[in-house]
């Protein structure tokens, strides 16, 4: 696949990497593109550009950037660049304001997703809700002793779901698809949960499983 990452933080080098080690084609993002020079240097298969020209570039896209800018990266990217295609949503609506005893505070309110804003600005795109629940550092093919952890995902179209799911299976994740994008406004929480024991305890290397 020829995949468009939109950011230049530690999710978008970490998936960057991830799609680079199961063989795929990679263009990584920024509104500062020379900033990825050193991460270009270790990666020389991967190329970057702006935002526009990562999604042009992207079959696939995934969208890493700051929660209070992710409208904004989607504008810049371009809405004739994104029309059809799967949107990976690793964002989170994170405020500009520190926890409240280890728990993060979200723009949004609790019958209200990004994924939402998100696909109500862009609908022609298929945004999908995915690795917005676990840090960087276990993003790709993570080991844990008890198995594979799940990741929950969710959107509205059901072919850009199973591209995910695939995505998702190769990075050694199991997938449980909660279903359309009104389930984001529960995943994305699953963010301020799994950051509590990091702020209180320095606690970060853990993932969620859904038992049956
Ligand atoms: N860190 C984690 O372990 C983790 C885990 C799961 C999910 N997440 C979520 O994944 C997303 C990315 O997180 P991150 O820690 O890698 O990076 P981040 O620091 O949250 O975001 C950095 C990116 O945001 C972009 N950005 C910032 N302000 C912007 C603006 N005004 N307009 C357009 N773009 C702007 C930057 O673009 P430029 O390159 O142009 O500066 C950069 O690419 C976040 O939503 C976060 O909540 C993070």
């Amino acid at each position: 696949m020829q995949v468009g990452i939109i950011g230049s933080g530690v999710v978008a080098q970490t998936l960057a990497s991830g799609f680079l080690k199961h063989g795929h084609s990679v263009t990584v993002g920024s509104r500062e593109p020379r900033k990825l020079a050193d991460w270009q240097s270790a990666n020389p298969a991967a190329k970057t550009g702006n935002f526009a020209e990562t999604a042009a570039f992207g079959g696939i896209i995934v969208l890493a950037v700051k929660g209070t800018a992710a409208l904004d990266a989607l504008r810049l990217a371009g809405a004739v660049h994104l029309r059809g295609k799967t949107i990976i949503d690793t964002t989170n609506p994170i405020e500009d304001a520190p926890p409240d005893h280890g728990v993060l505070r979200f723009f949004t309110r609790q019958n209200e997703s990004l994924l939402e804003q998100l696909q109500a600005g862009f609908p022609d795109a298929h945004l999908v809700k995915a690795f917005n629940s676990v840090g960087a550092a276990r993003m790709i093919n993570p080991h844990f002793a008890e198995g594979k952890p799940t990741m929950f995902i969710c959107g509205n179209d059901s072919a850009a779901k199973l591209a995910v799911a695939n995505v998702l299976d190769a990075f050694g994740w199991e997938t449980a698809d909660m279903g359309a994008a009104q389930a984001a406004r529960a995943i994305e929480p699953l963010c301020m949960l799994w950051c509590i024991p990091g702020f209180l305890r320095n606690q970060w290397t853990h993932a969620f499983k859904l038992l049956f």
